[in-house]
């Protein structure tokens, strides 16, 4: 094993690793295994034959068995085409540019890292034997990458010039406002194979295939992604429409889009005890910016048919408050369309198109609309017991909110299966939802009491930990049913209310504690006086 896996912070590593690792897992495993040669002379072609192959074809033409459920494509070596280059547009990638993709994957698409699996022998065996299959490697000169000078330091002039150079030189047009891909231009976007291509969320560095610093991404500006939409702006820097100065702003500013680093993966979201009032019930409401964030990593469903290898939403953001009556839950994630938007329908058809599903179950176009389901189980848990985190099974059922663009109800719902789920009837939803799309993002707000009086509804106990899932869909990336993106399961934790003798001296605790005592006693006679009365929520 490599030594740098045993090393302190392995812990979350392997956290975060494990929900991003399914989809690379279930992807690897539709790749079928040559045996591995004896001898301690490395072959490129036996170490692609075993690892490379399945995706990209014995011939390198990106024609492996896998390679019809993906989206976009392995690469076809043979033509020579590269994304991630040192090198100007239309170039070779150096020798360096191909191990940085073998050894980091490119995140977002199927294509995994290779350091933790393969030795360095071996990856860079992969990188001579990747380029015996285009004829343009023995041909060319030896491809020089450009020459940059080190990143400027940022400033706040800096980043406000960089926002100006994303509007002067149109990144928002495919793009988006907010950097979200959510740009005019977005529903038509193709790349070189003529596949619908989904320009980059600039809100998540993390995932760039080139790297998220401020040099990778002005390398990018100046590279382009060839073979992709993504252009190169070298030309416009040599034609003097925008200075390299103009071009390290606008790089600044692109990095100002996303956090400093992937968000960690925690197991534990913890619902905060709102002390200041009762919690919002609005998703635009500002508390939430006070409220901490969990990022939850999100991949396509893949273990029960129909499969889904294109999953749009690859992540969510989650918030949690409670004000020891009420828990509420404000979700959020970018989705470059509110669907249904018949402006993505023709994307829908081609997504759907392009997508091999031989599962039954898959549809041609667009699906109804957008949808979001939160998962908990149905009935309490004994220890770390948790139903099947697709929507439970037989013997232990999931209780479901979901909420979708297109319709207003029902939310609650108890399901025993992915897809047998049964709506609560529509005098037993307790649950509110409240949702904002704007600037390709949604924000969507679950509320509900801790106790109801449904008897479906497991309650919601301060102090423990409830275990919870999450499942997105974008209808217009042809997702619905079973075809969508799931996460495991994490866990809610509803915080204690500090206890009241930390804020006030003990005198004016006691005063209140009697206080308190007195309200108790009169709520308990109104109940009494009031049990003929109809039964209503407090
Ligand atoms: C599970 C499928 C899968 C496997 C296995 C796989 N790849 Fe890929 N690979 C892809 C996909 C999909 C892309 C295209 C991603 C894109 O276009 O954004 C890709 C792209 C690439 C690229 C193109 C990088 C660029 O800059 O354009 C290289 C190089 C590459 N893979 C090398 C390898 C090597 C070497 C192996 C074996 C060690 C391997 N891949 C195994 C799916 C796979
Ligand atoms: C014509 C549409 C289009 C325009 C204009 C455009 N982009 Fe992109 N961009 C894309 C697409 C599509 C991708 C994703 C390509 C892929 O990985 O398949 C992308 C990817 C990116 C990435 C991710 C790079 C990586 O390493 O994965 C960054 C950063 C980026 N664009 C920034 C910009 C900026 C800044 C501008 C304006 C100067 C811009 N783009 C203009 C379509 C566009």
């Amino acid at each position: 094993m490599d030594a740098r896996t045993a090393g302190p912070g392995a812990g979350t590593r392997r956290a975060a690793a494990l929900a991003a690792g399914l989809l690379c897992a279930a992807a690897l495993a539709l790749v079928a295994l040559a045996p591995t040669p004896a001898g301690a002379q490395v072959e490129g072609a036996a170490v692609y034959d075993r690892w490379c192959a399945g995706c990209h074809g014995v011939d390198g033409d990106g024609q492996g068995p896998a390679a019809g459920r993906m989206l976009p494509r392995p690469r076809d070596f043979t033509v020579g085409l590269y994304q991630i280059r040192s090198t100007g547009t239309g170039e070779l990638p150096t020798d360096e540019d191909i191990l940085r993709v073998i050894d980091e994957g490119m995140p977002g698409t199927a294509m995994p890292g290779w350091s933790e699996v393969l030795t360095r022998a071996e990856r860079n065996a992969l990188v001579e034997y990747l380029k015996t299959f285009s004829r343009f490697f023995a041909s060319s000169p030896e491809p020089e990458p450009l020459d940059f000078p080190r990143a400027p330091g940022s400033s706040e002039e800096k980043l406000v010039r960089g926002r100006e150079v994303f509007e002067l030189i149109e990144c928002n047009r495919c793009h988006g406002p907010a950097g979200r891909g959510d740009g005019t231009s977005s529903p038509t976007l193709e790349n070189d194979e003529g596949h619908p291509t989904v320009a980059a969320d600039l809100t998540e560095g993390w995932m760039f295939n080139g790297g998220g610093t401020v040099e990778d991404i002005y390398r990018r500006l100046r590279t382009g992604l060839d073979g992709t939409p993504m252009p190169s702006f070298s030309d416009l820097v040599d034609a003097e429409v925008i200075s390299s100065e103009d071009l390290w702003s606008l790089a600044h500013y692109v990095r100002s889009l996303s956090p400093g680093e992937r968000p960690p993966v925690r197991e534990v979201v913890t619902a905060r005890f709102a002390e200041e009032g009762p919690v919002p019930t609005t998703p635009d409401d500002d508390a939430w910016d006070e409220v901490e964030r969990y990022w939850v990593p999100m991949v396509g469903q893949i273990l029960l048919p129909p499969r889904w290898f294109n999953p749009r939403v690859d992540g969510l953001w989650v918030q949690a408050l409670h004000d020891g009556q009420e828990l509420a839950v404000l979700v959020t994630w970018s989705d470059p369309s509110r669907s249904p938007d018949p402006a993505w329908d023709e994307w829908a058809t081609k997504v759907m198109e392009v997508m091999d599903h031989p599962d039954a179950g898959s549809t041609a176009g667009a699906g109804p609309g957008d949808r979001l389901t939160v998962q908990f189980p149905a009935t309490a848990t004994e220890g770390m017991e948790r139903p099947f985190f697709l929507q439970g099974d037989a013997r232990r059922p999931a209780y479901l909110w979901t909420w979708r663009s297109w319709q207003a109800g029902p939310v609650e719902a108890e399901a025993r299966g992915l897809g047998a789920e049964q709506p609560q009837p529509a005098d037993g939803q307790d649950v509110t939802t409240a949702a904002v799309w704007e600037a390709g993002q949604w924000r969507v707000l679950f509320s509900r009491s801790l106790t109801t009086e449904g008897e479906d509804d497991p309650p919601f106990a301060v102090g423990t930990a409830i275990p919870m899932a999450f499942q997105a869909w974008d209808g217009d990336n042809g997702e619905q049913g079973a075809q969508g993106s799931v996460s495991t399961w994490y866990f809610l934790s509803l915080q204690q209310p500090t206890p009241m003798a930390a804020y006030v001296a003990p005198v004016v605790a006691l005063a209140l504690a009697f206080g308190l005592l007195l309200l108790m006693v009169r709520r308990a006679q109104r109940r009494e006086e009031g049990a003929q009365a109809p039964a209503s929520r407090v």
